[in-house]
């Protein structure tokens, strides 16, 4: 008997060290590395079609996360973040040579927003990755980006670096991981479908799962129907006072989800100009995107209806939430 409880003991204790170990190595090495990668060569024609439609790809996407006071590129604090991953800042991507992006081939560009890998084989984990974007909208933001609107155009300017927590890096170790670069064409969605479209939007472009469903961590950038919660919300994020701010159920469940709250005109109000039918505001991180057409924003509704319902109560978490707050 004495004998087999030393033996677990040894188990035990030779486990610790271990997991001692793996954490030490995690802090030591930081985000991995991983090899430069081959990229492609891609010159990406700058039209003003282009630049147009990679302009409301960017106030969906990139102005939110990488935009200054001014409106410029030049990186800030992502105070919306669950303060669990650390303290983020998101980076210079102007013009400039040396601070910002001006170096950058426009294969580097595509390469990175698909994979989030850099030329020199660094991984940015924070940076969301679109993996999903038709090569043709991903040509459009690159275009943006080279164009000679205001807020591309090079400062010097810079935000403080990442301080990763541990839970973070750990993530980089584990299940936070690059993406494989598909030599594939996407195409774009067929425009006269609602429901491609919608998902289109809604996934590919607007990332709106990545802030409705039920967890930060456990989701799927490739196949983002197979994320934990798809649509059905209840994390917890920041508004700009700190407080917490927890996202909606977007399923058609008919307790819990936006069936009976919203009619297809009034779902479409309260995504481009983020009212609600009784006139409430949304609170950031939600914000109000008038750059997507109407057509854009029901579709993403018809796309909605056809989303597994999720029995997911977030008046009562919120609730709960801002009780545990007083
Ligand atoms: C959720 C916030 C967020 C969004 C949205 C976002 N970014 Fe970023 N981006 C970041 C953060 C944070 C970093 C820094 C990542 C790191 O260093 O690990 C970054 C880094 C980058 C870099 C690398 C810069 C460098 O010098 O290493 C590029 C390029 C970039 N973003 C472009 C874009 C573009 C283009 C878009 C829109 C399609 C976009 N980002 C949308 C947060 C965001
Ligand atoms: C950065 C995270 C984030 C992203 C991305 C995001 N949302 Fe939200 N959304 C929220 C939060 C947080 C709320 C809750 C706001 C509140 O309670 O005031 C919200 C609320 C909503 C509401 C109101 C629901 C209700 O109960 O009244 C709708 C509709 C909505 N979002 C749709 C979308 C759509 C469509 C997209 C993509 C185009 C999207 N959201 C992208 C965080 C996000």
């Amino acid at each position: 008997m004495k004998k087999v409880l030393k033996i677990i003991g040894f188990g035990l204790g030779g486990l610790v060290l271990l997991l001692a170990g793996f954490c030490a190595y995690v802090v030591a090495v930081g985000v991995p590395t991983y090899d430069p990668p081959t990229i492609p060569e891609v010159t990406v024609e700058r039209t003003p079609a282009r630049v147009a439609r990679g302009e409301v790809i960017a106030q969906i996407q990139c102005m939110a996360c990488h935009a200054d006071s001014e409106n410029r590129l030049t990186g800030k604090h992502l105070a919306e973040a669950p303060s669990l991953f650390g303290k983020l800042y998101s980076k210079n991507i102007t013009q400039d040579q040396e601070k910002g992006i001006g170096s950058w081939t426009d294969g580097e560009l595509m390469y990175f927003l698909r994979t989030g890998v850099r030329r020199d084989g660094t991984y940015a984990p924070i940076m969301p990755q679109y993996p999903n974007m038709a090569d043709e909208d991903l040509k459009s933001v690159v275009a943006w980006l080279r164009s000679d609107r205001f807020p591309v155009q090079p400062t010097r300017q810079e935000a403080p670096p990442t301080e990763l927590s541990f839970v973070s890096l750990l993530l980089t170790h584990t299940l936070m991981k690059p993406l494989a670069y598909s030599p594939e064409p996407i195409a774009l969605p067929d425009s006269t479908d609602p429901v491609a479209l919608g998902r289109y939007t809604a996934d590919a472009i607007g990332d709106c799962y990545g802030c409705h469903s039920g967890d930060m961590i456990d989701q799927s950038k490739t196949h983002p129907e197979k994320s934990k919660g798809y649509y059905g919300g209840g994390i917890e994020m920041k508004d700009e006072a700190g407080k917490t701010v927890v996202t909606a159920n977007l399923t058609f469940d008919e307790q819990t989800g936006i069936a009976k709250k919203y009619t297809k005109e009034q779902f479409i109000r309260v995504v481009k100009l983020g009212v609600r039918p009784d006139g409430s505001i949304l609170r950031q991180p939600m914000f109000p995107r008038p750059m997507l057409s109407d057509h854009e924003a029901g579709a993403i509704y018809e796309y909605l209806k056809t989303v597994p319902k999720i029995h997911h109560d977030i008046a009562k978490k919120s609730a709960d939430v801002q009780l545990a707050e007083r």
